[in-house]
């Protein structure tokens, strides 16, 4: 019987094809699909290990914790501080970058993810998952800080998210087309499950929180309404509306089915004096990539999300992404 292509596997084929390429690329994702496989058993044990619940503490964006937001930060960091494959890591839980204890090996790339998103959905027990953005480290820097790390998204060397659903799924691009893999528990690997994977450049099914809907900017009241009017409506088409508020979960919809997601401006935010909800670096760039990579488009209703420059790590944007004509459309109603 075949095992299949493991995630090992496959980079390891696409290191082949890098002129100068060291292994060092391929250690990292072996340590993040590490850190992955160890939050899908933590999430997946759920109440049986007293991991649900709130962890009283509040984040640097001053949202609360959750246990299980804390704790896989927390498996984040032990999984790839160890290999020398990165310079240094920063996350949605952490208030400034995480710099490697001393005598501890130095690589060569920058970590940036959100440990778990949507953990809003783990005490009901719905689709969360792990973000991850990778940046080149500047050569010649022995503790990289956030200024290391402002980089606009188009410099993201690879990016991806880990899925905890029904099944665990591992979804990745190093900037050539998206890859998914699945977990199989009974060998403890990510097996190639699809490939080249694309998104439909049209499509019938939008999701917004629409209990934000008196606070959005017109172009976005616009674009909804006309969803809402359907077939008689200028679309000339029928939608269907989804909420999951987990974006990972939103994101793997769109690649399997096309779609459009939005977390768009809107004056609540804005009264706030923020400049979105989503986080920039954490877990617009790193969606936008796998977005744009599968032939949809990923916008902020006014720029390309991959073309923002950030001013600081735990910036916010607004997140128009999915099927490239609806999200034209959208980013048309906004000029
Ligand atoms: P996180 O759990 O990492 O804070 O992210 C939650 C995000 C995103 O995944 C989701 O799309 C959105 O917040 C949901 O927001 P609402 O609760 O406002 O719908
Ligand atoms: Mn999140
Ligand atoms: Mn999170």
């Amino acid at each position: 019987m075949r095992i299949g292509t493991t995630l090992t596997n496959y980079i390891i084929d696409n290191q082949r094809h890098i002129p100068g390429a060291t292994g060092e690329f391929t250690g990292l994702l072996n340590d993040i699909a590490v850190a992955c496989k160890k939050i899908a058993d933590v999430v997946n044990k759920g109440g049986l290990v007293n991991v649900l619940g709130s962890a009283d503490t509040e984040n640097v964006q001053g949202e609360q914790q959750k246990k299980l937001d804390v704790i896989s930060n927390q498996i984040v960091i032990d999984a790839l501080q160890h290999n020398g494959t990165i310079a240094a890591l920063a996350s949605e839980e952490m208030d400034s970058v995480y710099h490697l204890p001393d005598g501890k090996p130095r690589g060569k790339y920058l970590l940036l993810c959100d440990p778990l998103d949507g953990s809003s959905n783990i005490d009901v027990n719905v689709s969360v998952g792990t973000i991850f953005s990778i940046l080149k480290a500047p050569e010649g820097v022995d503790n990289p800080g956030e200024r290391e790390f402002l980089k606009p998204g188009t410099e993201q060397v690879a990016a991806g998210y880990c899925l905890y659903g029904p099944s665990t799924m591992l979804v990745l691009t190093t900037g050539n087309g998206v890859t998914m893999f699945t977990l199989d528990r009974d060998i403890g690997e990510f097996l190639l499950t699809r490939k080249n994977v694309t998104i439909d450049a049209d499509t019938r099914e939008f999701a917004i929180n629409v209990s934000n809907q008196r606070f959005w900017e017109a172009p976005v009241q616009r674009y909804i309404a006309e969803c809402q009017q359907g077939r008689e409506g200028p679309l000339g088409k029928d939608f269907n509306m989804r909420w999951v508020a987990s974006m990972v979960a939103e994101v793997h919809r769109i690649l399997t089915r096309g779609g459009i997601f939005m977390y768009p401006m809107d004056s609540k935010i804005q009264a706030s004096g923020k400049q979105g909800k989503l986080r920039l670096m954490y877990e617009a760039n790193p969606m936008a990539s796998i977005i744009e990579q599968a032939g949809g488009a990923a916008s902020t209703g006014r720029q390309r999300i991959l073309e923002v420059q950030p001013e600081e790590i735990h910036q916010r944007v607004p997140v128009i992404l999915g099927s490239r004509n609806e999200v034209k459309r959208v980013a048309a109603y906004h000029a």
